[in-house]
């Protein structure tokens, strides 16, 4: 069974959208492995981040990702990495489909509600960052 990271950023934490979230991800038949809420420091999200230093939108992300609590989760199920995806929508909540999570919750970047990883190796080296483990 496949394994991914996802998350709830601040931005969906302050507007009480954890449990919508999770109602979606569970609805759809994912399994939760494990889940935590975290204050992300900002060296931490430098860290997490990384691929999107020097971008220009880098500091407004790191503002918004440091600004309160995520809740972050590892789901479980079959081709979890791409479902996940296609529930959350598209990164730009302006072009997100509705009834995608982005689409019927997100107005303007970065605020997008959500995060989750793009593959496998993003899932591994995320969780790692975000739980300070191994799954
Ligand atoms: P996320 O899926 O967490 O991955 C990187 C984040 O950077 C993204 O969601 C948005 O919050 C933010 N982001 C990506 N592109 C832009 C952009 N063009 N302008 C502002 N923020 C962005």
């Amino acid at each position: 069974m496949e394994r991914t990271f996802a998350m709830v950023k601040p931005d969906g934490f302050s507007r009480g959208l954890v449990g919508e979230v999770i109602r979606r991800f569970e609805g759809k038949g994912l399994k939760i492995v494990a889940l935590e809420l975290k204050e992300f420091s900002p060296e931490l999200a430098e860290e997490f981040y990384a691929e999107h230093k020097g971008k220009g939108f880098f500091s407004s992300l790191v503002e918004l990702i440091t600004a309160g609590p995520s809740v972050g989760m590892v789901l479980e199920g079959p081709n979890a990495v791409k479902i996940v995806r296609t529930l959350i929508g598209a990164t730009n909540p302006q072009e997100a489909q509705p009834g995608s999570i982005r689409g019927d919750f997100g107005l303007e970047l970065p605020a997008n509600i959500v995060h989750a990883s793009d593959s496998q190796d993003s899932f591994k080296r995320e969780s790692r960052i975000f739980f300070g483990k191994e799954f």
